[in-house]
């Protein structure tokens, strides 16, 4: 199979290219870039006026299969995938049973190669069914193919546990994808605790919940040498420590969501389940820092927190329904309209914050356009205006902030390994 992809923008953060050219792909490899290539190609693809980027690697996802797969499964979640130009996602191992052993890994990976729509990874989780008393099967996990622990969903309270568990990363040189959350301290919380929340009269959390876990979790990085990555960061203070660890040269490493550089709790207006996500979403000055962040490098990488529920687990108040939001098929849109067009990111940025990074924090040979590398390319227009629809997503669930809202930049094609996984 030999695709022609012509007169793109062509942008690899790995290679530091930004110009316009054809890309030549053969035998599910990127063969050349250059002008004008002439070849006999079983497909040609027009991509002018659109960016042609390394696909998508999302560090944070819920698949929700196993258990709760009238949410979520990893064939609707791969579709989602692959048209929110994401080639590959990594998997979070709150599911039930919870993703703590070897059978349950391989169950997910099995799956996933059947649907063959996105390169599917999996997290394993730090402790026995995440109750965080017992480490989980490590080793065995990490024979199945884990490429990284998590405890998402919650954070492990017991410090020397974690310790453990970090000290374990190191052994099998893989990163610690930390959930910030003191729950004694979110409590109940269900938005950003501030005066819109007291307006609203619903309980609020704190900056300090997610505050107190990523200076713990910093620590622990530093003491034991783990490479620890922070998922969702919400606040101004945990982008100040991330600068701190990085410019003490720890292996620390940060994500921040759409829904948080996009949204404050200023937008949420009545109490709507849909604006319901865990960390919650922040104040102004927050999402500043967090813009800020991304524009210094302090923040690597733009990850989803793509988590699905059933449109009756939202229809509730806010107090009742379960926190997140889906994020695979906004995702590339928000920011391109958030931080791309205002200028915040150039779009090589948004290639290396969508891509190049997260494919290196998971330590994958992803996210470069460069010759001889898997072609896991994503074609996307970043001039095409429309509104979100939620009706049009192929995730099984629809639970989104942003039904509605107008948007640039529109994902045409996805390519995984030299094959054509969507196409609008
Ligand atoms: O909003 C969230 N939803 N945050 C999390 O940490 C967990 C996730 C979920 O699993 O639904
Ligand atoms: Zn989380
Ligand atoms: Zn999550």
């Amino acid at each position: 199979m030999i695709i022609l992809i012509k007169n793109g923008r062509i942008l690899d953060p790995a290679t530091k290219t930004d110009k316009t050219a054809d890309l030549l792909i053969e035998e599910g490899k990127i063969k050349k870039i250059g002008e004008k290539i002439k070849a006999v190609a079983d497909e040609v693809i027009d991509a002018s006026g659109c960016f042609v980027m390394p696909g998508f690697v999302d560090l944070h996802v819920h698949l929700r299969d196993p258990g709760f797969e009238y949410k979520e499964t990893v064939e609707t979640g791969s579709k989602a995938a692959a048209r929110g130009g994401f080639t590959t996602i990594l998997a979070m191992p709150n599911t039930k049973p919870v993703v703590d052993n070897g059978d349950v890994v391989r169950y997910v990976l099995n799956k996933a190669a059947d649907v063959g729509l996105t390169n599917v990874q999996q997290t394993g989780a730090i402790t026995k069914g995440q109750h965080g008393e017992a480490l989980s099967e490590i080793e065995e996990m990490v024979e199945a193919g884990i490429l990284a622990l998590s405890e998402d969903g919650k954070t492990v309270m017991n410090a020397g546990l974690y310790r453990e568990a970090m000290m374990l990363a190191v052994k099998y040189d893989i990163p610690v994808l930390a959930h910030c959350e003191d729950k004694s301290l979110a409590k109940d919380g269900v938005m950003n605790e501030d005066a819109r929340a007291r307006r609203l009269g619903l309980p609020g959390i704190t900056n300090a919940a997610e505050d107190v876990i990523v200076a713990r979790d910093i620590l622990l990085a530093k003491e034991t040498g783990a490479r620890l990555h922070l998922c969702h960061c919400s606040t101004k203070d945990s982008v100040t420590m991330l600068r701190q660890a990085k410019a003490e040269g720890l292996s620390v490493t940060g994500e921040v969501c759409p829904h948080h550089f996009t949204l404050t709790s200023a937008d949420i207006t009545r109490d709507d389940a849909n604006y319901k996500m865990n960390p919650p979403l922040r104040t102004r000055e927050d999402v500043d820092a967090l813009i800020a962040g991304l524009k210094d490098g302090s923040i690597d990488a733009i990850a989803t927190d793509h988590a699905p529920h059933s449109f009756d687990e939202k229809d509730v108040s806010m107090k009742r329904a379960p926190f997140g939001i889906v994020g695979l098929e906004t995702a590339a849109a928000l920011t391109m309209t958030e931080l791309v067009e205002p200028g915040h990111l150039t779009p090589l940025e948004m290639a290396e914050k969508m891509s190049y990074r997260p494919a290196q924090i998971l330590g994958i040979d992803r996210g470069s356009l460069a010759p001889g590398k898997t072609a896991d390319v994503v074609i996307f227009n970043p001039r095409e205006e429309y509104h979100i629809d939620a009706e049009k997503f192929a995730s099984k669930a629809k639970n989104t902030p942003f039904h509605g809202r107008k948007v640039k930049g529109c994902v045409k094609v996805t390519i995984l390994a030299g094959k054509v996984v969507y196409e609008r």
